[in-house]
Parts: structure tokens; sequence; C-alpha cells
């Protein structure tokens, strides 16, 4: 690497979420820093997040709202650079923005708002931000080097924010995590999480035709369930529901759907069976699953018939088939669609309170390449705001 660097207080290799707000973070505290990213431009996860409104934060969000080897981790983090706190940032730069449900904060306009946002902050802290720029050779060390395309460039502190896997198109590598094995720093296990399930064979020709029906589940793998929709698709099942489960799932398990959540459906059915005996059960699981899917159970599981016709083991097929409804996934759809990776920099090599490498001085891990994975719902994007603050506080 050539002798005349060029020298940063702080390069920062990855421009995203967490990133940005790493550079603006310590561009306020007068150091000089470098963002540096191989894509064509930076905050792309930003920009197509939340359909295009970017889901920023979430007003509940709390340290359960994260999956980690080390739940703890993110306490001192998301303590010192809070919700609120991203949201007063938000409402400094005048961004109308909505809560669509469940305390989640989604932009009125875009998602451009918010990258508008961090790189006005970071223009106005003097960050020097570059695109396009592949890096390459990273030597640990007093200074830190690195080869940033053709340029060599030394600083006293990096920080990697390289993201996870999840969507290779939209410029995801495996950069942080190869950088960390390299270097000899623990890594998580990675999978897809936040990711649709696929189906195959038998499961998925019985849902044949459903694909785009929506309904209201408690969705649960390896013992988390969570109360939202569920989605049919042409491959498996989709919708917030199965999104969130699946960042509990492990391959070969099982996922128990209720279709009835918060109803007893042996006691509704039986009560009903009483009260109005020429009902069909079809009209009466149609309430609650749609006509197409209520016909389809039928067609699968129970014969249709007037309820006065359904014995007591009847009711007992039936609420077997809905409470819960148990399906095995194939597998997800893997990186191409996933929100997030789950797993990554071990947080027993960093520390909670400046993301700092324990090992490794000058050297910080902030965002998704750390071990850290937000439930659906603006979680992601807080543990990128709060660990690249905290990062930014120090680095
Ligand atoms: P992020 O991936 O944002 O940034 C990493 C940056 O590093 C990228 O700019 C990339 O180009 C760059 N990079 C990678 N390798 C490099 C290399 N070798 N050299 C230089 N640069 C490199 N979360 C949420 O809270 N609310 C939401 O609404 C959504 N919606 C959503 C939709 C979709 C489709 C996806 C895929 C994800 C979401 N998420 C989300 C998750 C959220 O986008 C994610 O958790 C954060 O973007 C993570 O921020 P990071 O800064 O850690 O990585």
């Amino acid at each position: 690497m050539s002798e005349a660097a060029k020298h940063f207080d702080v390069v920062v290799i990855g421009g995203g979420a967490a990133g940005l707000m790493c550079a603006l973070t310590a561009g306020d505290r007068g150091r000089r820093v470098l963002v540096l990213d191989h894509a064509n431009r930076v905050g792309k996860k930003i920009l197509m997040s939340g359909g295009g409104r970017c889901n920023f934060t979430n007003m509940y969000c709390e340290p359960e709202n994260f999956i980690s080897a080390n739940p703890h981790f993110v306490k001192s983090a998301l303590s010192r650079y809070s919700q609120w706190d991203f949201i007063a940032l938000v409402d400094k730069h005048g961004i109308p923005y909505h809560e669509k449900k469940l305390g989640q904060l989604f932009c009125d306009h875009s998602s451009k708002d918010i990258v508008r946002m961090l790189l006005d902050e970071c223009a106005a802290a003097g960050v020097a931000v570059r695109t396009d720029t592949p890096v390459t050779d990273v030597e640990t060390g007093t200074p830190h080097r690195l080869q940033a395309g053709a340029e060599a460039i030394a600083c006293e502190s990096l920080v990697i924010a390289t993201g996870g896997y999840s969507i290779p198109r939209m410029g995801a590598t495996g950069f942080g995590l190869d950088l960390a094995r390299s270097l000899g720093l623990p890594v998580q296990p990675t999978r897809p999480a936040l990711v649709p399930f696929t189906l195959s064979g038998r499961p998925l020709e019985e849902l044949e035709g459903l694909s785009g029906v929506a309904l209201d589940t408690v969705t649960t793998a390896g013992g988390m369930g969570f109360r939202e929709n569920l989605l049919f698709t042409h491959r498996g099942l989709s919708g917030p529901a199965v999104l969130q489960a699946s960042s509990y799932w492990e391959e070969g398990q099982a996922v128990a759907i209720d279709l009835f959540p918060g109803i007893d459906l042996a006691a509704h059915l039986r009560e009903l069976r009483e009260q109005r005996p020429k009902l069909e059960l079809k009209s009466v699981l149609g309430e609650q699953l749609t006509r197409r899917v209520a016909q389809r159970w039928c067609e699968l599981w129970v014969e249709n018939r007037a309820l006065e016709h359904l014995s007591n083991a009847d009711i007992e097929q039936v609420v077997a088939a809905c409470q819960p409804w148990t399906v095995w996934p194939a597998g997800t759809e893997g990186y191409r669609t996933a929100e997030v990776t789950l797993g990554g920099v071990d947080t027993a090599a960093l520390s909670s309170k400046t993301m700092e490498c324990r090992t490794i001085p000058g050297l910080y891990f902030i965002g998704e390449v750390v071990d850290v994975t937000g439930h659906l719902g603006g979680h992601n994007f807080q543990w990128a705001w709060a660990s690249g603050h905290a990062a930014g506080e120090y680095a």
C-alpha cells in the first residue's frame, strides 16, 4: 500500500443507515470523516424500505424486539439513542410521517426524505461521501490502512457498516463478515430472516389458487408467536406474521398457525350448533378465513355440512386443521428477498457502549453486520441508528 496515504480520523465502510448515522455523529464532534460505498448511491435499502416510504423507527421499540446471542447487548446503544431521538431528527428536518400500525412510523411521501436528511446532516458535519468505491486490502493497526479504488487511505478509526447478505442485487455483500473472520473475530452463524416461507409438493398443491388471500393469525415458530396477517403466495406463505416467525424458524421445524386467534373455535362451533343448527360449516369458517379458504379447508379436512350434522369428533377435526394449522415449510425465499440477515459479528467481540472491537482498538462494527436482528416494524433501522450513533460518539 502506498506510503502517501490520505489520512482521515474516521473511515466508515458502507453508506447505509448505520454508516451514515455514525458518520454524521462523528462529524458533529469535529472528526474528519470519510464514508466509502461500492454502490452507485448510498442508502439504497432505505430507499426501497417500507414500500418506498421507509418504516424508519417504531414508537414501542424495546430490547425485547431484537434477536441476538446476547439479548442484553442492544440495551446500552438503544437507551442512548432511542426512537424519540430519531423522531426528533426527522421533525427537525420537517419530514412528514404517520403511524401505520403497531407504532410503525412511515414517511408520508418518500424514503428519499430520510436519505436526504442523512446526507444533509453529513454535509453540515463536513463528512465526505464517496460512492462507486470498492474497498480492498484492509490492514488494521495504528493507523488502519485500506485501499479505496485507486487511493490509499489511512485512518485512526475504521467503522464497518456494510450490512448483511440480504438482497445482493442492492449491493449487499459479506464484506464485513469476511473481514471479521479474517481478523479472527467470532461470527454467529448467519441465515436469512424476515423472509417468506416456501412450500413444496402436496402442501403447496393444497393451497393452489389461494395466492393473494390474507388472514389474521397468530403464527408461531421456534416458540415465538406473532399476531399479524398471513399472506398466501404462489410459492408458499408470506405476510408480516410469517416474516416475523421466520426469524425464529430453523430448517425442518414446523410452523403453527392459529387461524382463529383469540377464539375458542371448538366452543364457538358447539354454541352455534345449538343456536343455528342449519348454518353451514363453510359459512362459519368463512367469516374468519374468507370464503375461498373456508371452501378449501372443507375440501381438504372436514366435509362441509350443516352444523347440526357435525359430531363432536368432527368439531375436533376442524379445530385440528385450524387451531393450529400446522405447516412444514420446505425452506425460505433466501437472501434474494429476506429483509435482514440473522447472526453476524458476535457481540462478545464488541463493546456494547462504543461498538468498538475489544481486541482491535479503533475498529468498530455497527448495524446489520452485527449479531443483532430486529423484529419487523422499524426496529432494524432503529438498531442501525442507535449502533451508528454509539460508534459515532467514540470513533
Ligand atoms: P445497509 O445494508 O443499509 O448498508 C450497507 C451499505 O454497505 C450499503 O450501502 C452497501 O452498498 C455497502 N456495502 C456493502 N458491501 C460493501 C463493500 N464491500 N464495500 C463498500 N460498501 C459496501 N428495516 C426497517 O427497520 N424498516 C423497514 O421498513 C425496512 N424495510 C426493508 C425492506 C427491504 C426490502 C429490505 C431488504 C430491508 C428492510 N429493512 C427495514 C431492513 C433494513 O434495511 C436494514 O436492517 C438496514 O438497512 C441495515 O442497515 P446497515 O446500515 O447495517 O446496512
